[in-house]
């Protein structure tokens, strides 16, 4: 069975495209079939592995679920690692939302669907807002990582995302869930990140909230040399932590 995991904040730079690259390369290091499906216009997460802007995931969104445009959708992908594809972003996903064949919430779930049983990994990175894309991508997911950045502002990006899932729960019989709160980019010593992520963990709960990613310049560094961490610096506690984050993953049902 293929799990979907959608990567989503409505805020940018709060580390959404590091932790979709880590999650998809981490679990294909665990020799799981990974798909990363880049759904931001501005296509970091192949910027960042060093792919080019290419239309594969617009195409995913606008090409009906026939076996001759899956087919053309696989030769859009990259294999960036073994075990791990990448559907890359271009800047034609913007305004997608109007090409769309089908008007249903579900039709990018119904489009993933063409790859049922190639992959045990489906990772969505979607773009920093909140538009009919990022509504798509979370009801076609499984589960929903939200990375936020610990500061005292995050928790209403964190909202904005919790309602939106709610509302496709309420109104859309959508059956997935939330996966976790990422708090990125911490650092331990600032006190504002240890108090916020104490308000997070008292607000949503600890089970919801995963294990922090540090602010670390390993990771920062990574997208100029079109690795990840796990190649760039894999003894680094960032390595670790995203580690962590994949076994969370695995061992999750
Ligand atoms: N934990 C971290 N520590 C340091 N830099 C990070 C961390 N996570 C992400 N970054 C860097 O911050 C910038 C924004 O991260 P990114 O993942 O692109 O955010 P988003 O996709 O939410 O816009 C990138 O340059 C990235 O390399
Ligand atoms: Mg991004």
């Amino acid at each position: 069975m293929t799990r979907i995991i959608t990567i989503t904040n409505q805020k940018g730079g709060v580390g959404k495209t590091t932790t979709a690259v880590h999650l998809a390369h981490g679990l294909a290091l665990k020799g799981k079939k990974v798909l990363l499906v880049d759904l931001d216009a501005q296509a970091q997460a192949g910027i960042a592995l060093h792919v080019p802007p290419a239309d594969g995931a617009f195409y995913l969104l606008t090409m009906e679920v026939k076996r001759s445009a899956t087919a053309f959708i696989r030769e859009q992908m990259a294999e960036v690692r073994p075990n791990w594809q990448l559907l890359p972003a271009s800047p034609r996903l913007s305004g997608v939302e109007h090409a769309l064949p089908s008007p249903s919430v579900s039709w990018l779930a119904e489009s993933l669907g063409r790859f049922e049983g190639a992959y045990d990994y489906v990772i969505l990175d979607t773009a920093p807002t909140i538009g009919r894309l990022q509504v798509l991508a979370i009801w076609a997911a499984d589960w929903v990582i939200i990375p936020a950045a610990p500061e005292p502002l995050s928790a209403n990006s964190i909202q904005k995302v919790l309602r939106t899932m709610r509302s496709l729960k309420d109104e859309q019989a959508w059956q997935g869930g939330l996966f976790g709160i990422l708090p990125t980019m911490y650092r331990e010593r600032v006190r504002e990140h240890a108090t916020t992520l104490a308000e997070y963990r008292r607000h949503f709960g600890d089970a919801l909230v995963l294990s922090p990613i540090h602010l670390a310049a390993r990771l920062a560094e990574c997208p100029a040399f079109g690795q990840t961490v796990f190649e760039h610096a894999p003894n680094d506690r960032a390595a670790d932590e995203y580690r962590r984050l994949v076994n969370t993953v695995l061992k999750a049902r």
